[in-house]
């Protein structure tokens, strides 16, 4: 049996840069879900579906959705830029809170979450996807400094934004995903709250290694 660790949070809160970034110097595999939300969010837009009719996502169950070594693969195309746009941040929150949505989507992360040491970062991962995970992290950071991240993130890959608004945008993306009904964004009873406001990346990776370390040798 391989150890399970769960990482949830909130929007920008550092989630996929540190799971891939751990997974990378243990050599473990990570599942990034909310790669897997956005592929869907991207695909419905793409489909130019009624983005509020849950009857409409009947295609999700024939996708084939893979995500491995950052990359997240549909029917065998590499998404893994377009899901990072704007309208998919928009619209990913909405996509996100149908339940049938979620229940084809955790089946296939349940299943990819099976095999060896695995890091599996998102919103319910702790709740629902892995309940019965080694270790449970909640990782936040304030508004502020969850708002400079996903600024830099979008100035990094070329992209002209406008920081109110990409700060307006992380709020209204956590409302919606703390007040959904299925599976809202909330730290498990025994998840570790881990806020990374002051913490650089190494310092956070150095946080939940020795957090691995303790567990191991309990
Ligand atoms: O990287 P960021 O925190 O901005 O978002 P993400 O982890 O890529 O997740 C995008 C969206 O997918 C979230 O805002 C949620 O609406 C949804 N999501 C979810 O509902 N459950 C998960 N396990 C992961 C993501």
């Amino acid at each position: 049996m391989g150890f399970k660790l769960a990482i949830d949070g909130p929007a920008a809160s550092g989630k996929s840069t540190i799971s891939a970034r751990l997974a990378k110097e243990l050599g473990w595999e990570h599942i990034d879900t909310g790669s897997m939300y956005r592929a869907v969010t991207l695909i419905a837009l793409e489909k130019k579906i009624n983005l509020e009719n849950e009857s409409e996502y009947s295609f999700v169950k024939d996708l084939d959705i893979k995500y491995h070594k950052g990359r997240i693969l549909v029917d065998g195309r590499d998404v893994s830029k377009e899901i990072r746009e704007p309208i998919v941040n928009e619209n990913v929150s909405l996509v996100s809170s149908f339940p049938s949505v979620r229940r084809e989507l955790v089946t296939l992360q349940k299943k990819a979450a099976s095999v060896g040491n695995v890091i599996v970062d998102g919103r319910d991962i702790g709740t629902v996807v892995m309940p019965e995970a080694d270790l449970k992290i909640f990782l936040i950071a304030s508004v502020d400094e969850r708002t400079r991240r996903r600024y830099l993130d979008f100035i990094n890959s070329g992209k002209v934004v406008d920081l109110n608004k990409v700060k307006e945008d992380l709020q209204i993306r956590d409302k919606k995903d703390s007040t959904r009904k299925e599976s809202p964004l909330i730290k498990a009873d025994d998840a570790i709250l881990l806020d990374t406001s002051d913490l650089s990346i190494d310092e956070t990776i150095e946080a939940i290694i020795k957090l691995i370390n303790d567990k191991r040798g309990e």
